[in-house]
């Protein structure tokens, strides 16, 4: 398959991410279909993709007109079935966690075409682990974008052990299509290359904060200001999901050891689901 080949792309998960592909995807002139377990939860991404388009055109990065014509070609789905039998291409982005993903898969192979690409957007889980649920293992691989997609360039087009070489080069050329700059991972190991990085410290800045030497805002400052990242730590952290970092180094932390368990003070917002921008509450408040 060439990339000229692909008209429909199916996103499973309509989240923070999954929204955020589906609009970079429209925006690209691809239908897309959107689906989630719950009309609240397609239909809140649906919105979501509106209001950021509305944005887009407000400030004169897209016309209204591309605006309109991209969230037309958006439909939001609920059911499996019609979400992705005629998708060429199928972007998962449903909950970092290996037995959802896994189930969504079985159930994926049931109904997409034989011909259709499977590609996780997983944050750090492994490519060969989950490629070996489906029949498709060399037609899957990882394509991790970033939060939030619409405004960040970098894609990581990340090799299973079964891939095939032609999956990696359509994957690459579907994300400039998208507008992107892909960059290829040869090595399926945990966080891939950006979250292995950045992931580990934002756990940091909670730790810091956790032995009560610093304050929040104290590591943001620095953070920004003087290591001229865009945004703060504990910022970042809200703005990725305190839940999806807490969950990467979960991860991390199982399989690369000690150096990566995650601080309590994310494990405590996890658990009281203040967990950032998306609930209107995390390090900071959004209300
Ligand atoms: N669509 C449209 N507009 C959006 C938007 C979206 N999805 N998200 C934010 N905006 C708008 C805001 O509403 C705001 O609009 P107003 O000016 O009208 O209020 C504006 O964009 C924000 O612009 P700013 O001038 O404040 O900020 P900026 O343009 O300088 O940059 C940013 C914003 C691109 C998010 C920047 O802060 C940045 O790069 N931050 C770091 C993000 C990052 O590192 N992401 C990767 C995280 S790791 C990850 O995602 C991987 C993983 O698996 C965990």
């Amino acid at each position: 398959m060439d990339v000229e080949d692909i008209n429909t792309i199916a996103v499973l998960g309509a989240g923070n991410m999954g929204h955020g592909i589906a609009e970079v995807a429209a925006l690209a002139g691809y239908e897309v279909n959107l689906r989630d377990i719950k009309e609240e939860f397609v239909q809140n991404g649906y919105e979501q993709i509106e209001w950021s388009l509305d944005k887009l055109a407000e400030k004169d990065q897209i016309s209204e007109a591309e605006a309109e014509s991209s969230l037309d070609r958006v439909t939001p789905l609920v059911d499996f079935e019609e979400a992705v039998s005629d998708a060429d291409f199928v972007v998962e982005a449903v909950p970092e966690k290996m037995d959802i993903k896994k189930d969504v898969y079985g159930e994926l192979e049931e109904y997409a075409s034989d011909e259709a690409v499977f590609a996780t957007n997983t944050s750090s889980l492994s490519i060969t682990e989950l490629s070996e649920v489906t029949e498709r293992p060399e037609r899957f691989c990882g394509m991790h974008f970033f939060n939030p997609p619409v405004r960040m360039q970098l894609v990581e087009v990340i090799s299973g052990a079964h891939t095939d070489d032609e999956v990696l080069d359509l994957t690459e050329d579907l994300a400039e299509e998208m507008g992107k700059t892909p960059v290829r991972v040869r090595k399926d190991s945990p966080g891939f290359i950006v979250n292995r990085i950045l992931v580990p410290l934002m756990n940091e800045a909670a730790w810091m904060v956790e032995s009560g030497d610093y304050t929040i805002e104290e590591v943001d400052s620095a953070t920004k200001f003087d290591m001229g990242l865009p945004m703060g730590s504990f910022e970042l952290a809200d703005q990725v999901g305190i839940d999806v970092g807490y969950h990467v180094l979960d991860y991390m932390h199982e399989v690369l050891g000690d150096a990566y368990e995650p601080c309590p003070l994310l494990a405590q917002k996890v658990e009281e689901e203040k967990l950032g921008k998306k609930t209107g509450e995390g390090f900071y408040d959004y209300e």
